[in-house]
């Protein structure tokens, strides 16, 4: 079951890496590690998390996917598509999914997801890494997107552990969806809270950055680009911006 057992820490450096770790003791599917302070969050592209102490949900869960690799890159868009419904429950806020990990509020985070995964066939493991800034009020440093939080969005304190709790309870839903048809349906619920799919898109990869129209999700959650010059591409890294159409 998502979110048990939970094992919650005062500091640690990452939840992912703790998590990582704790592999090694064969955890139960499901496991939950959450801290209320991090040292070296970890984001994508090798980049930090910053969360203020205590304010917010930092949170791994360790999974061990039954299903083949190639299904795998539903796992982060499964995780995004979970917040937005945890918030919506919990805080009445609409949120949309940014391919291919980010949770926005009108263009602002609220939510980064890195999911990482290893291990051989049988024994492969995942750790989906989740970020919600909760009630952090006061964003200091440098963001790539203007953060914030559910406190800023709804004008209220929220209860970390009832939004944690939402949130397992709706990975645990699609989580069991994904289990049994794969991406299919998780990737169709993607699309529809998501905001990306027609719009014009810059991706930024390690050869630099190419315009087109973002256009569909592939089977195996790749992002399908259709670039200026009609070609079309699965994307699968990257950092991609929705620009906003010239009337
Ligand atoms: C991103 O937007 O780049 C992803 C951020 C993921 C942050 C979470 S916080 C809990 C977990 N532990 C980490 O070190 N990172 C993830």
């Amino acid at each position: 079951m998502i979110g048990t057992p939970h094992i919650h820490l005062e500091t640690v450096d990452s939840t992912n890496r703790y998590a990582r770790d704790l592999l090694r003791e064969e955890p139960e599917e499901g496991t939950l590690v959450t801290a209320a302070k991090q040292t070296a969050g970890r984001g994508r592209l090798d980049r930090r998390w910053l969360s203020g102490t205590g304010e917010n949900i930092l949170a791994s869960i360790i999974l061990r996917p039954p299903r083949a690799m190639e299904d795998w890159g539903g796992l982060p868009l499964l995780a995004g598509l979970a917040v937005t419904r945890a918030v919506r429950r919990i805080a009445n806020i609409e949120a949309h999914v940014k391919w291919p990990n980010d949770v926005l509020v009108e263009g602002r985070k609220l939510c980064g997801i890195l999911v990482e995964s290893g291990g051989s066939a049988n024994r492969a493991w995942a750790i989906v890494g989740i970020g919600v800034n909760v009630n952090q009020s006061v964003f200091e440093g440098e963001y790539r997107l203007p953060p914030t939080s559910l406190a800023l969005e709804s004008g209220r304190q929220q209860d970390l552990s009832s939004v944690l709790a939402a949130l397992c309870e709706e990975i645990e839903t699609l989580y069991l969806v994904w289990k049994r048809d794969g991406n299919t349906a998780v990737l169709t619920a993607w699309k529809s809270a998501s905001r990306m799919i027609g719009r014009r898109v810059t991706v930024e990869g390690p050869e630099g950055s190419r315009a087109g129209r973002a256009i569909d999700l592939a089977e195996d959650a790749a992002l399908i680009v259709e670039w200026d010059d009609g070609t079309r591409e699965p994307v699968y890294a990257g950092d991609v911006t929705v620009r906003e159409e010239l009337a």
